[in-house]
């Protein structure tokens, strides 16, 4: 007879967390958001907040991704795009910024001003180093910029004619601090920097400087670049996918399956980390069983959730999945055995159902390292579904699932393309303005709920919090009641 567990599954939403003792150093402002998002090498990739958006055609486009990156999160690329696609926008999001930019566009005096206006039309580029050979390791001669032409009149005329060649320029400079004192004491908006022998070796941007204190809690890699991640699937066919994205430098490769706990997962685990150094999160799961097997297989970070996706019919359609709260609960403590035992830790990230702020801090609490949400990131303007007005005249964002037929991402559900079934559905959410205003508030929330539960960072939350399972009456004691919200006018009488 089949094993039937006797404890009812539970999600995030039956759970509270009670209020540990708050010194006076302990409020919300001292709370600190990072967190490890996986294994890097010998140490960890790590997260200012703890947040992934979903490899989800409707949530992660390149706009989303540099949002999410600049304000301290991560964005995945989903693999229900074509791999150039794909590709094209990791390579777009590590273009975003970088602290010392390594190759430029680079043009040589022979250029004319036709060639630079089709270059600045093909790459959105306004500002061109000048080198003898035009290349960009060759010796410096000048700088050439949208201001230094008349587009009507100069095409006919050489780089050479147009270019500034008293530039000022750095020489040897390795510091990047230093590399942007210099180019703010020269007042421009670009600095070069050249060997002793004048060649360029590599060059600052004032926006790359801006952008950065803009965003001081911003996901970076050593090169100050934007961290991103791409989503691959189990399939054989993806292993050319990944080829792509890691010389487009993906910072971490996600698996996207909807059963992470198979042979085929392991295969491409394997198959990865015996070819690349790339960090990998497989997934999803949501048994402790399931935790060991991928952590054997090698990989970096774990992802868990399975049929509690806002718009998921998994559980409906196919009856497998499980509430997260206990997937949590399960694979939490697999993750501290695993790390007892070998020395290895591997972050896990909840995955799916996840719709606020209170959802967030008892998934952290109930040891998630890192959060991944679709819906909740939908909404902002910077989610990659369409804004659109409803029939009630309504202001939304699109959002669709990727096992719905809109997606079809069949890959995800090992499934037949052409016997592909539903897992999820196609809608609408609320759209809730732009991302860089609504988050920091989100932020500002968690960061209160760690400090009333007694705690200052993710990872005390994890070994100090308490937290109480609700009853029915709690839970609706814990709504508002007895009373109507003030959304209609009312008259005094
Ligand atoms: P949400 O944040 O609750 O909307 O859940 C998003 C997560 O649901 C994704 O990151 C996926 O893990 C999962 N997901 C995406 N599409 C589907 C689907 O069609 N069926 C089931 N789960 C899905």
């Amino acid at each position: 007879m089949a094993k039937v567990l006797d404890t009812p599954s539970h999600s995030l939403r039956e759970f509270r967390i009670l209020p540990g003792f708050t010194p006076p150093d302990g409020n919300a402002l001292n709370v600190d958001l990072v967190t490890r998002l996986c294994r890097n090498g010998d140490g960890f990739l790590e997260l200012h907040a703890p947040f992934l958006s979903a490899a989800m055609q409707a949530v992660t486009g390149v706009e989303m991704a540099v949002a999410i990156a600049q304000l301290g999160g991560i964005g995945i690329l989903p693999v229900s795009q074509t791999i150039d696609d794909q590709a094209e926008k990791i390579g777009r999001v590590k273009r975003f910024k970088a602290g010392f930019q390594t190759s430029l566009t680079t043009l040589s005096p022979r250029h004319t001003i036709a060639n630079i206006i089709q270059i600045m039309e093909e790459t959105g580029y306004s500002t061109f180093p000048v080198t003898d050979s035009g290349e960009f390791h060759g010796k410096l001669l000048g700088v050439i910029t949208d201001k230094d032409f008349d587009v009507r009149r100069d095409h006919a005329c050489t780089v050479a004619e147009r270019m500034r060649s008293d530039v000022n320029h750095g020489v040897n400079i390795q510091d990047l601090k230093e590399a942007n004192q210099l180019m703010i004491k020269f007042g421009r908006g670009f600095l070069p920097i050249v060997d002793d022998e004048g060649k360029l070796i590599s060059a600052v941007f004032k926006k790359d400087l801006d952008k950065h204190l803009q965003h001081p809690n911003e996901s970076i890699d050593a090169k100050k670049r934007l961290l991103v991640g791409a989503a691959v699937s189990t399939h054989p066919e993806d292993r050319e996918r990944v080829q792509c994205l890691v010389e487009q430098e993906a910072d971490v490769i996600v698996i996207d399956a909807s059963d992470g706990h198979t042979h085929y997962q392991r295969q491409m685990i394997e198959w990865i980390k015996g070819n690349y150094e790339v960090p990998v999160i497989g997934g999803n799961v949501v048994t402790s069983q399931a935790f060991d097997f991928l952590a054997e297989a090698g990989v970096d970070g774990v992802k868990v959730g399975m049929g509690i996706g806002s718009g998921c019919t998994t559980q409906e359609v196919k009856a497998t999945g499980r509430g997260q709260g206990s997937t949590l609960l399960d694979i939490g403590p697999a993750r501290d055995r695993h790390a007892d035992k070998t020395g290895n830790y591997i972050p896990i990230a909840a995955d799916g159902g996840i719709s606020g702020p209170a959802d967030m801090s008892v998934a952290l609490a109930l040891g998630a390292n890192s959060l991944m949400m679709g819906n909740f990131f939908a909404r902002y303007t910077e989610s990659a579904g369409n804004l659109m007005r409803n029939a009630a005249g309504e202001i939304v964002k699109e959002y669709w699932m990727e096992g719905s037929a809109k997606a079809s991402n069949h890959r995800r559900y090992s499934q037949l393309k052409n016997l592909f079934f539903e897992e999820g559905i196609t809608g609408y959410v609320p759209h809730l303005g732009s991302i860089f205003e609504k988050l920091p508030v989100v932020l500002q929330i968690l960061r209160s709920t760690i400090a009333t539960a007694g705690c200052r960072s993710i990872q005390e939350l994890h070994t100090e919090a308490v937290l109480e399972k609700q009853s029915p009456t709690a839970l609706r004691d814990s709504d508002i009641h007895d009373m109507v919200p003030a959304n209609i006018d009312h008259q005094i009488l």
